[in-house]
């Protein structure tokens, strides 16, 4: 029996977010596509007397170590569930943005049901180890299977997407964060205002094009809804948008709930080019660069 295992887990971009109306759980009616894209936390469980967390990396200081992180949550209800005593020490090592609309949390959570899974030998079958993960979190089964899928529903209810050849990315952080239930909370209040009706479909030519490998057209097609509502609650956002389709990228978008933005590039030399142009633009705490689709995740050791 190993004392630890260490699981590697991706970030996420929202190819396309539709958010339709707000359901009586809480949450809204979703259609998403989710990307797993190559920025990667590790998160390492060990055999303990009790629960504890530590995480290293750039976000560190900002993250939970006590039993509001999702990943203590993960490792609690692997233990319920193959009846052991909930007592690892989880380290996360960092490098998904904190409440950046990348699904950081939700990645670690992902990783810590799989290591936990392993450390424990619970060989829980695949479509529980999904239910826990809708348990903890909206995002959570998508880190668990990476890729690109369709997510309907709270964005849990997930089909596997087909895809061709590899996206290139680029994302830019924001000092600070934003809450994703802020977001929901004022494209509400926003849409009051609206009289269009609320339509949650994703578009047929953006399924094209991810299955044609055709970054153009993904381009013209890319959509978030979230977005006027992160821009709204963060309005430097517009400009670092606005910087990078300057800078040469195809398309930009706020990720998921933001504040990270996303921006597609026409090939790896652009992205990096980009990286270069919004690091020195001195409107992001850091830019970089990223591809996918990647695996969900994956017990590394
Ligand atoms: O899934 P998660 O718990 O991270 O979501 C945080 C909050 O974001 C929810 O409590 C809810 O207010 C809002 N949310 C929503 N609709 C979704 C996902 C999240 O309103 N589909």
């Amino acid at each position: 029996m190993s004392a630890s295992v260490t699981v590697r887990v991706p970030a996420k971009v929202n190819v396309f977010l539709g958010v339709g109306e707000r359901e009586f759980n809480g949450y809204h009616d979703l259609a998403t596509i989710f990307q797993a894209v190559s920025i990667y936390d590790e998160v390492t469980v060990t055999r303990a007397d009790e629960m504890s967390i530590t995480v290293t990396g750039p976000y560190s200081d900002v993250v939970p170590t006590d039993d509001t992180n999702l990943a203590w949550k993960a490792a609690v209800l692997v233990a319920q569930a193959c009846g052991e005593k909930a007592a690892v020490h989880i380290s996360i090592s960092k490098n998904i943005p904190v409440a950046g609309g990348m699904a950081g949390g939700s990645a670690d959570a992902a990783a810590t049901l799989l290591a936990c899974d392993d450390l424990w030998s619970a060989h829980i079958p695949r479509d529980q180890l999904d239910a826990l993960a809708a348990q903890l979190g909206a995002d959570v089964p998508f880190m668990l299977h990476g890729g690109c899928a369709l997510g309907l529903g709270r964005g849990d209810l997930l089909s596997p997407i087909m895809t061709r050849g590899n996206f290139h990315w680029v994302f830019a952080m924001s000092a600070g964060g934003l809450s994703t239930a802020d977001v929901f909370a004022r494209i509400d209040e926003m849409r009051l205002d609206d009289d269009q009706d609320v339509d949650v479909a994703v578009p047929e030519d953006l399924m094209f094009a991810l299955a044609q490998g055709d970054t153009k057209a993904l381009a013209r097609f890319m959509h978030n809804d979230l977005q006027r509502a992160a821009v709204d609650l963060k309005p430097e956002l517009a400009e670092v948008l606005s910087y990078g389709r300057q800078s040469g990228a195809l398309a930009a978008l706020v990720s998921g709930s933001g504040p990270t933005c996303a921006f597609l590039a026409g090939s790896e030399s652009s992205a990096i080019d980009l990286v270069v142009a919004l690091k020195s633009s001195g409107l992001v705490r850091d830019a970089v660069h990223a591809h996918g689709p990647v695996h969900g995740a994956r017990v590394v050791h």
